[in-house]
């Protein structure tokens, strides 16, 4: 019986659970001043899901939402897109439709739109316990202009309904904050031993070109975020290239940061240095001097000095000229485990630490890009400053 409710509800037979919206999520569309999207979640279809929008708690506007679909979905994803806000500006909004319920009310506030300072924050390798959670909200409190997950986010494995898990405790933060992702090696799902890849992810969350690789710029800052997962694949290198070369040869831009899961260097007990990652990348984030490559999958706190050439450049300090070497920050302690260090660190790791993490990192328009490494608890594991 329950097996057959079970492949009713899957096929749309019968019209089950709750319309009650869940798992709002903010991300930034392509120019981040100006569009932002909006996700979320009902356990069944609704009639004319809407964003209700606007300057002031009155709201006054509204956006059609469209169902985004999976074959492995959980429930009815909508999403829609605020196109043409103002830069700088708080927006208030709830989610809801016509036959259902509303979300509560939420706001955000879009990036200026001209060179500014500002503070984002990130981390890696998520999940859903205690310590996930309670990290969500330490970055909340820091007001960043967005937040980043580099990789590893809901650890679902296959299990789609971890995701819901996953997205409702999320919410605090991300309908709050636009949160950006890239995949890591638990996005790309099975089910039963089928490869499903990054569907659930690609789905769920609203990044550009499916997360896979895409960039965007806030102030004179342009992120770069690519799946080193698909380290491999020479359409995303030869992207990466050409946007790394591009990013150097704007004069706006005066910081270049760079997201992906898997890091170049490390020395936790389960894996130390990823000799196919330095292979494969260090020569671009050298030539095109990259200012700091943000990444996860060891589950530990690890920066090393200022590299070039598979090198640290100074190995004392925490004030480094820019431009003198790529910056390399492991954050996995984003909440689901911690791994073991071994004795020894790398001869360039600056700063190493077994323990829950997050980074908020001050970018200036003027002046040193100053990394804030925090542990779960909010104390300060250390600081360094680039410029
Ligand atoms: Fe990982």
């Amino acid at each position: 019986m329950q097996q057959e409710l079970f492949f009713k509800a899957r096929i749309g037979l019968v019209a089950m659970g709750s319309a009650e919206p869940k798992q709002l999520r903010l991300a930034f569309g392509e120019h981040p001043p100006t569009q932002f999207n909006i996700t979320w979640q009902t356990q069944r279809p609704v009639d004319e899901p809407v964003v209700e929008y606007g300057e002031t708690p009155n709201l006054g506007k509204r956006v059609v939402a469209e169902r985004i679909r999976y074959p492995y979905e959980t429930g009815a994803i909508y999403r829609a897109y605020l196109n043409a806000l103002k830069p700088g500006q708080r927006y208030y909004y709830r989610v809801g439709s016509r036959n259902g319920s509303y979300s509560r009310a939420y706001s955000f506030r879009t990036p200026l739109d001209r060179p500014h300072d500002f503070v984002f924050t990130a981390f890696a390798d998520h999940g859903t316990t205690r310590h996930s959670v309670q990290n969500s909200r330490n970055v909340l409190a820091h007001n960043p202009t967005f937040h980043f997950i580099a990789g590893d986010l809901s650890y679902a494995n296959g299990r789609q309904p971890i995701w819901d898990t996953y997205l409702e405790q999320l919410e605090v933060l991300a309908a709050r904050i636009p949160v950006m992702v890239s995949f890591g090696n638990h996005e790309n799902e099975r089910i039963e031993g089928q490869r499903i890849g990054y569907i659930a992810a690609e789905t769920r969350f609203g990044m550009p070109n499916k997360g896979q690789y895409y960039e965007f710029t806030i102030s004179n800052a342009r992120f770069v975020a690519f799946n080193s997962n698909e380290r491999d694949d020479d359409a995303q290198y030869a992207w990466l290239e050409r946007t790394l070369q591009r990013a150097r040869a704007d004069r706006a831009i005066r910081w270049l940061i760079v997201f992906t899961h898997h890091p170049l260097y490390g020395s936790t007990r389960r894996r130390g240095n990823n000799p196919a990652m330095i292979q494969r990348f260090q020569p671009l984030f050298d030539r095109y001097r990259v200012d700091l490559v943000i990444h996860g999958h060891d589950h530990v706190y690890e920066r090393m000095y200022p590299m070039r050439e598979n090198k640290a450049v100074v190995n004392s300090g925490t004030r480094y000229p820019k431009g003198a070497g790529v910056v390399y920050v492991t954050c996995g302690g984003g909440g689901v485990s911690l791994y073991d260090l071994m004795p020894e660190p790398t001869p360039w790791t600056a700063k190493r630490e077994k323990t829950y993490c997050y980074l908020k990192v001050r970018v200036p328009v003027q002046g040193a890009l100053r990394v804030e490494a925090y542990r779960g608890d909010n104390s300060l594991i250390e600081a360094f400053e680039i410029g």
